[in-house]
C-alpha cells in the first residue's frame, strides 16, 4: 500500500478527516502565534531612542488629524535607492513607542522618516504655508491655517496618559510635568506663558529641541508640527550606531 492509498482512509473517513485537519489547523496556529508572545524579544533597544516629548506629541497628533500620512511615509526600506536617498533604513526600535505607527503605504511625496534636521524651521514655515513658492511643481496642499491655531497643552497629559495606558513608558514625572514642558518647549524665553524652564524639557527628553519653531510669538499647531518634523529620525545616533549579527538572528 502506498502512502497515498493511505490517506484514502483519512479522505473517506469523515470523522478521521475532520480530527487530522483540526491537528493540522492546530500545528499551524501555534506556529502562527507563538512567536507573537514574545515579540518583545524581536524589538532589539537602541540607544537614543525615547517617548515623546509632549510638543512633539502634539505635532503628531496634527500630523495624523491632516492625514499627512496619506503622502508620506515614513519607514526608510533596507534597499540601496532608499538609503541612499533618505539615510539609514528605518529600525523597528525608531517607531516603538508609535500609537499608531506612521509607515505609511504611499509615497505621493517623499518619505519623511529622517526630515529631521534636512531643512531650516523657515523653509518648513515657508513650505508648510505655500509648499509650490519652494517647490513650484508640488503638489502639496497649503497649511497656512496652522499659524493661526494657538495651542495651550491643554489636553496633552491625558494624551501622553493615554499613550502610557497603552505601553509607552512615560514617568510620573514627565506625566506630572506634561503641561509645563509643552510650554517650555515652544515657548523657551516664556513670552506667552510664564515660568518657562526649557533645561528640564531637555533633561526628561534628552535631544529634545527647545525653541520657537514658526517664529512668531504665539504657540501655535505650526510650532508642534515643525517640533515634530525637526526630530523624525534625529534619535539615534547613526555615526556610532552598529548592528550586530545576533541583532539579526534574534
Ligand atoms: C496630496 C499629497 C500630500 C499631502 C496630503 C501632504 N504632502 Fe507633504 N509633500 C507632498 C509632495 C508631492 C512633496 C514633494 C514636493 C514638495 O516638497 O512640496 C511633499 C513634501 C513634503 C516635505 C519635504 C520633504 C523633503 O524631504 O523634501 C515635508 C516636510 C512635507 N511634505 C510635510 C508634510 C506634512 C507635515 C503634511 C501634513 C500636514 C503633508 N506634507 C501633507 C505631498 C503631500
Amino acid at each position: 500500500m502506498g502512502i497515498l492509498d493511505k490517506h484514502k482512509v483519512l479522505e473517506k473517513n469523515a470523522t478521521l478527516l475532520l480530527v487530522g485537519s483540526l491537528l493540522v489547523v492546530t500545528v499551524g496556529g501555534i506556529v502562527e502565534i507563538a512567536p507573537l508572545f514574545y515579540l518583545e524579544n524581536t524589538i532589539e533597544d537602541v540607544e537614543g531612542v525615547r517617548p515623546y516629548s509632549p510638543l512633539e506629541m502634539e505635532g503628531r497628533n496634527i500630523y495624523i488629524r491632516e492625514g499627512c500620512y496619506v503622502c508620506h511615509s515614513q519607514m526608510i526600506r533596507p534597499m540601496r535607492d532608499e538609503v541612499e536617498r533618505y539615510g539609514h533604513y528605518s529600525l523597528a526600535a525608531e517607531s516603538k513607542y508609535d500609537h499608531p505607527f506612521q509607515w505609511g503605504s504611499k509615497r505621493t511625496g517623499p518619505d519623511l522618516a529622517r526630515v529631521g534636521g534636512r531643512y531650516s524651521d523657515e523653509w518648513h514655515v515657508d513650505h508648510m504655508v505655500d509648499p509650490q513658492s519652494v517647490v513650484p511643481e508640488s503638489v502639496m496642499p497649503k497649511y497656512a491655517y496652522l499659524l493661526d491655531r494657538p495651542l495651550d497643552g491643554e489636553y496633552i497629559e491625558d494624551v501622553l496618559r493615554t499613550n502610557a495606558f497603552v505601553g509607552v513608558p512615560y514617568t510620573d514625572e514627565q506625566l506630572e510635568n506634561a503641561v509645563a514642558d509643552f510650554k517650555s518647549q515652544a515657548d523657551p524665553d516664556g513670552v506667552v506663558f510664564a515660568d518657562a524652564d526649557p533645561g528640564a524639557v531637555v533633561d526628561r527628553y534628552p535631544g529634545a529641541q527647545v525653541r520657537n519653531f514658526d517664529g512668531q510669538p504665539e504657540v501655535t499647531e505650526m510650532d508642534a508640527l515643525i517640533a515634530y518634523m525637526q526630530m523624525l529620525g534625529t534619535l539615534v545616533d547613526f555615526s556610532t550606531f552598529e548592528q550586530t549579527p545576533e541583532d539579526w538572528i534574534r
